[in-house]
């Protein structure tokens, strides 16, 4: 089966039960400041498992787009070494809200994987959470798995939660053994060396986890599942590797081709182009999803990705930017279920172009100071650079760490990485500290009548020329020059303020050869 083959039977088979078709949501959590991404496919319906909000169907279907780049769920480092790790990701799910629980998300589950998909019941096994006696009685009598095959597991394999807050519950894992032809190893064995793939996660929601770390059980019992398409479909096509599927073969071909190369012949370039690939998928749809580079929050991870996808590419040799130019792969192989990069198409080519153009400038001039520095480190006698320097190079020249850490290894130089995170997050500390000294505004001034209401144009422009009418200190006092936080009032603007919920926008204003930074932005 094709992955389109495979996304399309997923939802029909579940539209089929009475499951509404649900579009994936953008990778940017609608008004959720608990998640950088969304990083599975319950996020877009979390208010509906809380109870906060009624959905229109009680049963849901969704292939959503996932996005996992570190922290929980995910090592960015493991992403082009694995065959199995991504960054972005599709996942298959259905979902109850408050309707049907266990026995039918169980009963459900078994009945895909082994009809429409084919898999052989005797190929796979089921995990339940260690005190889930009602899971596992369901697993015995639906499947007619024996005993051995429906396991207990603790709670870091089989208790699912969103993140630190929000719903969570305990779980089940469907696995299939992908080299049956072999003896049975122990299911402890089989899993750890990736022989037995895990392939879907029911996840049974009962509880919603808080902050200081109590979990309250949830109204209605639900059902939130997850079946990694990239795995789905290296199980049913029969490969190795999620990168031997279709979802990564147009795009890993376009790689090889335009690295005058091939996959799979030279270990090393593989892991490379392999990284190109996953990063690419993210890159194109963060762009699609509206997420620009920048140096914080999404757009510094959008950022670090097309870095890391460009220093790959310089490992294939390539010396000019080249991302843009595989965009196409990546609409041919999603095309038809996720329009979003068709229309996106000319400004992601021209981001991509001017970030991979900047970034190769940077490193260009980067790479002789990073010499620079190892050679003074040399002279004195040291092998490793310090923290403090390697934040320098981080700090002016906008070096990142990793291509610090290659050159100094291809001058058998060490790098005191330890060093270099705790001067970072002294920097961090000195902008929050900056930062809070805007926000700190706690007695916003009042402005008098006669001011007439800035403009708002934000529907429309992302930029402005805009005329300040009242400029105050952080103390509130009107002046007619600042330097440091303030406050200034415009005639017109594209910010939006903070209203209804969402958070003011941030930015930059530029004017007279002058640069500030807009912490926040609200309304008087
Ligand atoms: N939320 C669960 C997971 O991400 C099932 O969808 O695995």
């Amino acid at each position: 089966m094709l992955s389109r083959d495979i996304r399309r039977s997923f939802i029909d088979f579940y539209a089929g039960r009475g499951h509404a078709e649900v579009a994936s949501s953008p990778l940017v959590p609608r008004d959720d400041p608990t998640l950088l991404f969304v990083n599975a496919g319950m996020v877009q319906f979390k208010n509906y498992f809380l109870g906060v909000e009624q959905p229109d169907s009680p049963r849901a279907v969704t292939s959503q787009k996932c996005l996992r780049v570190s922290g929980k769920h995910n090592d960015l480092e493991n992403v082009g070494p694995s065959p199995r790790h991504h960054t972005f990701f599709e996942m298959l799910g259905n979902f109850s809200f408050g309707d049907y629980f266990k026995e039918e998300a169980i009963a459900s589950a078994w009945e895909l994987v082994t009809g429409p998909w084919g898999l052989r019941p005797d190929h796979l096994f089921a995990t339940v959470f260690e005190d889930d006696d009602e899971a596992e009685d369901l697993w015995l009598r639906i499947s007619g798995l024996p005993p051995g095959r429906v396991l207990r597991c603790g709670e870091k394999d089989n208790f699912w939660a969103m993140g630190e807050t929000g719903p969570c519950g305990p779980c089940s894992e469907i696995f299939v053994d992908t080299a049956p032809e072999l003896p049975e190893v122990g299911f402890d064995e089989g899993s750890d060396s990736g022989r037995y793939l895990e392939i879907w996660n029911l996840v049974f929601m009962q509880f919603e986890r808080h902050e200081d770390g109590r979990s309250e059980p949830l109204p209605n019992p639900s059902i939130d599942t997850g079946a990694g398409l990239e795995r789905v479909a290296a199980v049913l096509q029969g490969v190795d590797s999620n990168y031997d599927t279709d979802l990564f073969g147009t795009i890993l071909t376009a790689v090889a081709g335009t690295a005058g190369s091939e996959y799979g012949r030279d270990p090393e370039a593989d892991v490379s182009m392999r990284v190109v690939a996953d990063h690419l998928r993210a890159v194109g749809f963060l762009l699609a999803d509206g997420v620009l580079p920048s140096n914080e929050g999404r757009g510094y991870v959008l950022r670090r990705l097309l870095r890391r996808a460009s220093r790959h590419g310089m490992k294939l040799g390539f010396e000019e930017p080249f991302l843009a130019s595989l965009l196409p792969s990546l609409e041919e192989t999603f095309a038809g279920h996720y329009p979003e990069l068709e229309k996106a198409r000319e400004p992601s080519s021209a981001t991509v172009t001017a970030e991979e153009t900047r970034f190769l400038e940077t490193v260009a001039v980067g790479a002789g100071k990073v010499q620079q520095a190892i050679e003074e480190a040399r002279a004195a006698g040291g092998s490793v650079l310090g923290g403090e320097a390697v934040f320098r190079l981080y700090d002016t020249f906008g070096l990142p760490i990793e291509t610090v850490r290659e050159i100094a290894e291809e001058e058998q130089f060490g790098i005191d990485e330890e060093g270099f995170e705790t001067a970072l997050a002294e920097q961090r500390e000195r902008s929050r500290a900056k930062s809070l000294s805007g926000s700190a505004m706690a007695t916003r001034p009042r402005f008098g009548a006669d001011l007439a209401a800035t403009r708002f144009t934000g529907y429309r422009d992302l930029e402005l020329d805009a005329r300040v009418v009242d400029l105050r200190t952080a103390e509130g006092e009107s002046v007619v020059e600042l330097n440091g936080a303030g406050l200034a009032v415009f005639d017109q603007t594209p910010f939006y303020a903070e209203s209804g919920g969402q958070v003011g926008d941030v930015g930059l204003l530029t004017g007279n050869g002058d640069e500030a930074r807009v912490l926040d932005t609200f309304k008087d």
